[in-house]
């Protein structure tokens, strides 16, 4: 079966052509250049630039798989969580697509995508037996599951406030650090000292498997504002070594948590975040210490893109029933 699947939830415009689980083409436009002007993403901006992108990346990702449209056997694309104007750029299209060629189209979930990224047939990575435990890292999530199967997901905890990936934006916007900071930081703090500062690791004490950064962010504010903004490279290194060490080190520590409190030996890292080098080099560090199976896809496939919905695409498209099918009643939902 061959799939076309498409995201547009936030600031990415991708297509992915997926066949029998392997990605075939996997094309991204990305409109970083255009919101890093504004330190953050703007909404507007980011509907009009879906708009313009979306016809190109289906087009090269078409080519890129060496079929034409007309082979394409159904349509999948991400109906939410995002800006909702983002979504619909995608809806709207899938929806148009499926009708003009008369074949099926499935909305999903943005997180589904990302905790089911690695049951593609991958070359870099295995595919996890289930269940296993899932941790989400992006922008707008940190949440924890446990994965039972395509389409059967339990919510073990997630963050109250921040998510992890906007406590490293924020961080980075404070240093002067252009948006979306998070590599960069990571970038830094390769060449820093991660004890240099102690910053506090929030809720490590809670004996639960939520998670809190804003606290965190604060507590870089106030190092900055009480002992200036870093003076030398070394100084921003040690600092960003600090805060990106203080973010590992809980997160760590709270998905080891649900694999040993649920019994569950697999754990699957998702996500923007989870293209940091210190979280993926400590998290297999930590598998491997207490015979727990690590799970990460290549980084490419951590950030928002389309091939990530390739499996739960084909999960969803094959139940459905094709005689009482209409693509109408998709909807963009912002959560
Ligand atoms: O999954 P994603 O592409 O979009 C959302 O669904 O939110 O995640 C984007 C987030 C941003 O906050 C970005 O700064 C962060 O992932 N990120 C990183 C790294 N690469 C991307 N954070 C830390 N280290 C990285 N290497
Ligand atoms: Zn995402």
């Amino acid at each position: 079966m061959l799939i076309l699947t498409l995201e547009s939830s936030c600031d990415e415009t991708s297509a992915a052509v997926i066949k029998d689980g392997r990605v075939l083409s996997n094309a991204v436009a990305s409109q970083i250049p255009i919101h890093a002007r504004y330190g953050g993403v703007v909404p507007e901006l980011a509907s009009r630039n879906h708009i313009r992108d979306i016809h190109p990346v289906i087009d090269q990702a078409i080519a890129g798989a060496g079929i034409t449209l007309e082979q394409i056997d159904g349509y999948a694309v991400t109906c939410g969580p995002g800006l909702v104007g983002s979504l619909l750029v995608g809806v709207e299209t899938a929806k148009g697509l499926a009708f003009a060629y008369d074949r099926p189209c499935v909305g999903l979930n943005h997180l589904e995508g990302h905790l089911t990224t690695v049951l593609l047939d991958l070359d870099e990575v295995d595919s996890p037996e289930f269940p296993y435990i899932g941790m989400i890292v992006s922008g707008g999530h940190t949440d924890i599951y446990i994965v039972h199967a395509l389409g059967q997901y339990t919510l073990l905890g997630r963050t109250r406030d921040d998510a992890a990936g906007e406590a490293f934006d924020k961080v980075a916007k404070m240093l002067g650090i252009p948006y979306p900071g998070g590599a960069e930081i990571d970038r830094l703090a390769a060449n820093g000292n991660p004890k240099a500062i102690k910053f506090p690791r929030p809720m490590a004490h809670h004996d639960n498997l939520d998670f809190s950064f804003s606290g965190l962010k604060t507590a870089v504010m106030q190092y900055t504002e009480a002992h200036g903004m870093p003076a030398d490279d070394a100084a921003l290194a040690d600092l960003c070594a600090s805060f990106q060490q203080a973010v590992v080190d809980v997160l760590l520590l709270k998905v080891m948590r649900a694999a040993k409190t649920h019994g569950i030996p697999r754990i699957v890292l998702s996500g923007g975040v989870a293209c940091n080098r210190q979280l993926r080099k400590e998290l297999r560090e930590a598998g491997e210490r207490d015979g727990v199976e690590v799970f990460i896809a290549p980084a490419s496939l951590c950030t928002d893109n389309a091939a990530m919905l390739g499996a739960v695409a084909a999960h969803y498209l094959g139940q459905v029933d094709l005689d009482h099918f209409s693509a109408h009643d998709l909807k963009a939902r912002g959560n």
